[in-house]
């Protein structure tokens, strides 16, 4: 059998190979920059709005005063959900994992509401729709499982403070909402990132953006992609105090174990995000059980930098964001679930961009198996086995 995939680059993890041409994103990872549609994050996170951020990442410019208004107003129309996804939430088991809730969600929403079938309804619509009822979603099973009555969406507000209300079922004040729309637009976009490529694979093959953005949210949904943030909540609990972290990093280091919150295939350096989110913790963070927490973070960024700094272990967005969810009142399950929110926007994106030139992916492997078994022969030596 002439094997052609021995003459096939092979890279594990994809790492340094690229699979799309992209104007939405860019990372410079030794300068710990990211930008999108050619804006510093941190200069959005600053001045913007996560309607406009997701606005700009779908169109590729910023939106007139008139576009944004208008794409705000589509997105509020959107948000409320169907009797038939209410009903699913209350029937899923109050200890589901938020993150396993709106992927049932989201695939659920392709039945009920999917409109882009080449008559008209274009691929922004559905990623309207998506995109504004994803909060909905979340606020909702909070609500179910605490059997509380959930509170519906407000059109009056903005996408973060909306989700704010939904979720507290009280108007947030302005600065917190503010905080909570800067967190958003941080998370919104990071290039051809794991939960990205895996949208992108499902988009490739022409299938629809509710099926691209369910494969997405359960890639994210993994403990090194958007699952490390619960973890590094988990662990800054464990630690307990700051005079614990060497032993702790110690233990770590020594078992071959990584620390959450820490490291990036493609950041060598301070991931941008983190530097923000670890200003906004600073500036936010006035419980009890939220300055502990930062006081052992600080602590454990000082040693691992000090310590792997060298290798280009430094925090990542995940890092400090936990603390200040937390803050927010958002409960830690959540937190990968507020990361997929955001997300949403930049994968959208991707899937438009992606399928405007489409190619189908498709890898190939190296394979290492037999090539010559015997059926019948090896039937009879199995039986006697
Ligand atoms: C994000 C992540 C998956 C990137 O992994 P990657 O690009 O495949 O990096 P590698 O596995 O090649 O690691 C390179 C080296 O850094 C070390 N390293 C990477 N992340 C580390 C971490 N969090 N803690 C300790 N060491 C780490 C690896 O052990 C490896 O060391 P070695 O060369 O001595 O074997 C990885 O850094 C990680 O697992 N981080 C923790 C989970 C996390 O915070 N994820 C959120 C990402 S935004």
């Amino acid at each position: 059998m002439g094997d052609t995939t021995k003459q096939v680059p092979f890279v594990k993890g994809l790492e340094g190979v690229a699979v799309a041409i992209s104007s939405i994103s860019h990372i410079d990872g030794k300068a710990g920059r990211l930008i999108y549609r050619g804006f510093s994050v941190e200069e959005l996170a600053q001045y913007s709005n996560f309607e406009e951020v997701a606005f700009l990442l779908w169109h590729g410019k910023l939106p007139t005063d008139f576009e944004l208004t208008d794409f705000k107003r589509k997105l509020a129309r959107e948000r409320s959900l169907s009797s038939e996804i209410s009903q699913l939430l209350r029937l899923l088991p109050a200890s589901s994992h938020p993150m396993d809730v709106l992927r049932t969600a989201v695939s659920a929403m392709g039945v009920l509401y999917r409109r882009c079938d080449g008559s008209g309804f274009s691929l922004i619509e559905d990623a309207i729709s998506i995109l504004s009822k994803i909060p909905t979603v979340l606020a909702a099973f909070e609500a179910a499982r605490n059997n509380r009555p959930p509170v519906l969406p407000s059109a009056e507000l903005d996408h973060a403070a909306n989700f704010l209300y939904m979720l507290h079922g009280k108007l947030p004040e302005e600065k917190v909402a503010r905080v909570f729309d800067a967190i958003l637009i941080l998370h919104a976009e990071q290039e051809m990132n794991a939960s990205t490529f895996a949208a992108t694979v499902t988009a490739s093959t022409l299938s629809d953006i509710f099926s691209a953005i369910t494969s997405a949210i359960g890639t994210l949904k993994g403990p090194i992609h958007g699952g490390a943030s619960e973890r590094v909540i988990e662990m800054l609990d464990e630690i307990g105090d700051p005079a614990n972290v060497e032993t702790f990093i110690e233990e770590k280091m020594s078992a071959g174990k990584r620390i959450m919150g820490f490291g990036h295939r493609i950041y060598k350096t301070y991931d941008p995000r983190a530097v923000v989110l670890k200003s906004m913790a600073k500036e936010l963070v006035k419980s009890d059980p939220g300055r502990k927490r930062l006081e052992v973070a600080l602590k454990l960024e000082e040693v691992v930098v000090e310590r792997l700094g060298e290798k280009g272990i430094y925090p990542n967005v995940d890092f400090y964001s936990g603390i200040v969810y937390s803050e927010l009142g958002i409960p830690k399950d959540f937190f990968t679930a507020i990361f997929a929110m955001a997300r949403c926007a930049g994968w959208a994106a991707h899937i438009m961009e992606y399928t405007e030139s489409n190619r189908i992916f498709r890898p190939r492997a190296i394979y290492e198996g037999s090539t010559d078994l015997r059926y019948l022969e090896e039937k009879a030596k199995a039986r006697c086995e």
